[in-house]
């Protein structure tokens, strides 16, 4: 009786996780708030533990990634997984009509879709009655590897359709085909994480996306902000749709996410008006795409025009104008982090891609030049993504002349001149002089900014006059200084000395979670400085804590715990934060007390556009935190469209569907107003 009923319960668990899933991940309309979620989803794994004989493939607790594989087995595909021919402008569409027009002259009176072309990797999922059984990538296109693990931990994909319970059922056997990739705005922060890190920075999104889908390591997966768009349906028995507008509308129906950009064309004349009018649209897209693809809509014509090679005859990319150019490496130019960390940057001559000047592109790490082998004098492939900065792909090795020089990494810090180091384990070379200026101005910089202490008045030019004239040594300096350090600096009269006195003031009362996160310690954002400001509640407490306690909280590494230990091993950080102490800047936060008003619950952000302080992370992390909900695409649930500089589509579909769009000001408004 009571095994009947927590046979009941698990299957009842499986419908309600299905549908949030679903509801979070593919329509982007979250129902629950993600403690409620886990909560569901712990009640089932509790329900697993007790009966493992329960737990089957399709169960949402089987999305985690927990598996290490040695290999990846060779999965054959049902049919062959075709590739597509080229076009790169609307001539060479024509041509193509005129090429199976004589194959066909059906196709003079087709119709068409015109899809983006994702620029990512093409999976190909299997369903056996409804049930995920097997994902694999397309190899040769005859013969793929098996990444069925791999491709759960995407909770875009249904492990069991239909997903919700009045869609339509899945014919028998299945095989759906998609793209995974990365959407721009995941890439940045996931390279923001990794330069906090002093880790290793991820090259291309599509590049990362590849590597992570190969991945051993499904845990590690599951932490990769991949996504997937399915456009083809491979084979399926029983009736299918007999068009690909209808196909693409039955997988949305089955619980699939698809592309919402997709448009139908009456004639050619139409598709080449698409197709030319996504070469500017790319731009808005929160994912990058290298094309579009044009596809006669009838599949039974398509299918009956067959194949050349590996392309079929019913459709075909047309290209972009590569937004990758070649130009010359002037020199590299080195950047001194606010944690010591060195990143190379290639400085170009300018050149345009895409209708801006490019004159610098980020060359990640000394790694990467080393195994690039990119040479001062080379000629440089470069390319340019949505808002991401330019990256290099490498040099042009048939264009040497022999005069390039290999770049030798630093070995003094270009600010300081300090000897740099290699940590153990880590990619980045450091300048580890607590003292050194470049560094001390980002550690300020970092220190006063909006997400930290909110220091007003003491923006970048201000904070370099101070260290160059060595009024600011340390951050505790900034409480100390007076209006007579202040007034001949440039740019400052009385009343903006005031102003910023009174602000410096008003710091001291900021929570100790900010000062934590304040103090930059590597590794601790704002996430991290919250949980330790939560766990020891002072300075005096945390500067005194030992590895071991550190290690045990949730989401502290190995690697940060000793980051923090490491810091509060330094006498000057310690001779800093008396200084700080003795200033009045030691905020308490009584244990287990309130973490301020929960101002946003029930409301769901989408945040677009550069910030003016706020990183993407900061942003999701600050609403989070006063109980709102952040999601990545605007739907008519969306509260508020959270906007900075350059924002692209998502602010054009949040103005068509009346959604308030707010800025970072009005957001920080909005979090004191009960
Ligand atoms: S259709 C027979 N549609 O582009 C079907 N491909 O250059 C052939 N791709 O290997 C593919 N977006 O990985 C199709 N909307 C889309 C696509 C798309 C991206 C990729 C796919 C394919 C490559 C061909």
């Amino acid at each position: 009786m009571e095994k009947d009923k927590s046979q009941t319960r698990l299957l009842e668990l499986h419908g309600i996780l299905r549908k949030h899933n679903y509801k979070y991940y593919v329509l982007n309309e979250p129902m629950v708030s993600d403690f409620e979620f886990d909560q569901l989803l712990n009640e089932l794994r509790a329900i697993e533990e007790a009966h493992p004989e329960w737990i089957t493939p399709d169960s949402p607790s089987q999305r985690v990634g927990s598996t290490i594989s040695q290999r990846f087995d060779k999965v054959a595909h049902p049919s062959q997984i075709l590739s597509l021919a080229n076009a790169f402008d609307g001539d060479d569409l024509r041509a193509w009509l005129d090429r199976i027009g004589k194959i066909d002259e059906r196709v003079f009176d087709a119709s068409f879709v015109v899809e983006p072309k994702l620029d990512g990797l093409t999976v190909v999922l299997h369903y056996h009655d409804g049930i995920f059984v097997q994902g694999a990538t397309r190899g040769n296109g005859e013969v793929g590897e098996d990444i069925t693990t791999n491709l759960k931990t995407l909770k875009s994909i249904p492990l069991r359709i239909p997903v919700l319970t009045d869609g339509p059922q899945p014919p028998p056997t299945l095989v759906v085909r998609g793209e995974v990739f990365i959407n721009l705005d995941d890439f940045d922060e996931m390279n923001k994480r990794q330069l906090e890190l002093g880790e290793k920075t991820y090259q291309t999104p599509r590049n990362t996306a590849a590597g992570t889908l190969r991945q051993l390591d499904s845990s590690i997966v599951a932490t990769r902000p991949l996504r997937i768009l399915a456009y083809t349906i491979v084979s399926g028995d029983g009736d299918l749709p007999p068009t690909q507008s209808e196909s693409i509308q039955y997988l949305k129906d089955l619980g699939f996410p698809v592309p919402d950009n997709i448009e139908y064309c009456k004639t050619i004349d139409e598709a080449v008006e698409a197709c030319e009018a996504w070469v500017s649209k790319r731009e808005a897209l929160e994912y990058e795409i290298d094309g579009a693809v044009v596809k006669i809509d009838d599949q039974i014509l398509s299918a009956d025009l067959g194949i050349v090679g590996k392309d079929p005859r019913g459709a075909i990319a047309f290209k972009f104008p590569a937004l990758e150019v070649s130009t010359t490496l002037l020199d590299v130019g080195v950047n001194v982090g606010r944690t010591g960390v060195l990143t190379p940057y290639a400085i170009l001559e300018p050149v345009e891609v895409g209708g801006v000047t490019v004159s610098q592109a980020t060359l990640h790490n000394f790694d990467f030049i080393a195994e690039k082998d990119i040479r001062i004098g080379d000629r440089l492939m470069i390319k340019r993504a949505g808002d991401v900065i330019p990256y290099v792909i490498g040099p042009i090795i048939a264009a040497r002349s022999g005069a390039e020089k290999v770049y030798q990494p630093p070995t003094t810090c270009p600010s300081c001149g300090q000897k740099v180091e290699q940590i153990d384990g880590e990619v980045a070379y450091y300048c580890v002089n607590p003292s050194c200026p470049a560094q001390l101005v980002r550690i300020v910089e970092h220190f006063v900014a909006r997400t930290t202490l909110d220091i007003v008045g003491m923006g970048i030019k201000i904070v370099e006059q101070l260290v160059n004239l060595d009024i600011v040594k340390d951050v505790a300096d900034i409480y100390y200084l007076t209006p007579e350090m202040l007034i001949d600096l440039e740019g400052f009269a009385d009343k903006k000395v005031e102003n910023l006195l009174d602000s410096i003031q008003a710091s001291k009362e900021q929570p100790l979670a900010k000062l934590i996160f304040a103090l930059g310690i590597r590794g601790v954002g704002e996430v991290i400085a919250n949980d330790l400001s939560k766990q020891f509640g002072s300075l005096d407490v945390l500067s005194k804590v030992k590895y071991d306690e550190l290690d045990s909280i949730e989401g502290i590494g190995p690697n940060i715990a000793q980051a923090v230990i490491d810091w509060f091993n330094i006498p000057e950080n310690m001779q800093i934060l008396e200084k700080l102490k003795k200033a009045g800047v030691w905020p308490i936060l009584e244990l287990g007390a309130d973490q301020g008003p929960q101002t946003f619950l029930d409301k769901t952000f989408v945040i677009t556009g550069t910030l003016p302080s706020f990183s993407r992370v900061e942003a999701k992390e600050f609403i989070e935190g006063k109980g709102g909900k952040v999601s990545s695409s605007v739907s008519k649930k969306t509260s508020f469209l959270l906007a900075g500089e350059n924002a692209g589509s998502k602010l054009t579909k949040a103005e068509a569907l009346g959604v308030e769009i707010i800025n970072e000001e009005t957001l920080r408004r909005l979090a004191q107003s009960v």
